[in-house]
């Protein structure tokens, strides 16, 4: 299995019918990741133990499942060594893993992922985008910002939406209209 890549996999996480954006780390061959608490997706890993990365690469989806829900029929039945998982309908490639928490504290679980099954769903090339990655940039600074309103997050998200302004697409452009109302 090798969908992931050395590094931080900035993937779209499936738990049940929940769905937001993590941090794959993988390092040394092994797929870690750090979640923090009160998460749906840390509370279904502690309650099902098991989390499929999805591939996407539409920017959208990534604000929408940072700031949201998204409803039912995006999602696909799985049957993974005879348990039940949940995946994205429209992702380009997904792996499912199950999960084991090595270490619990107030603030953070700390998962360690074993893969089940991977596949590649279709090919699809996508040049590289600076708009497309600051909207992966400023959702990661702006759900913390929801948290603590901290002015250096938003000096970082001015930065970096003036990079989408600049170089996104519709799609990107509509991620960061939907991101200012979520923070707003
Ligand atoms: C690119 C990206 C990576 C993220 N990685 C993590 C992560 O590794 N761990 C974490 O706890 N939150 C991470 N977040 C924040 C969660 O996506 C955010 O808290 C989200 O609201 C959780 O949704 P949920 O309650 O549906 O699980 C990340 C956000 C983004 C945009």
């Amino acid at each position: 299995m090798g969908l992931l890549r050395p590094g931080i996999n900035e993937v779209i996480a499936t738990t049940e019918f929940n769905a937001a954006p993590m941090g794959i780390i993988m390092r040394d061959g092994a797929a870690r990741m750090v979640l923090f608490s009160g998460s749906h997706t840390a509370e279904n890993i502690e309650k099902n133990g098991w989390l499929v990365a999805n591939i996407v690469y539409d920017p959208l989806l990534y604000v929408k499942t940072a700031f949201g829900d998204i409803p039912h029929d995006n999602f696909i039945e799985e049957s993974i060594n005879g348990k039940k998982m949940y995946r994205l309908k429209d992702a380009d490639a997904w792996a499912a893993f199950t999960a084991t928490i090595d270490k619990k504290t107030s603030e953070a679980l700390m998962v360690t992922l074993t893969p089940r099954k991977e596949i590649i769903e279709r090919v699809s090339l996508h040049p590289v985008n600076r708009g497309f990655n600051s909207i992966i940039d400023i959702t990661v600074h702006a759900t913390r910002y929801r948290m603590n309103r901290d002015p250096e997050l938003k000096t970082l998200i001015d930065y970096h939406a003036g990079i989408v302004r600049k170089c996104g697409g519709p799609r990107e452009l509509a991620a960061l209209d939907l991101l200012m109302q979520s923070i707003s």
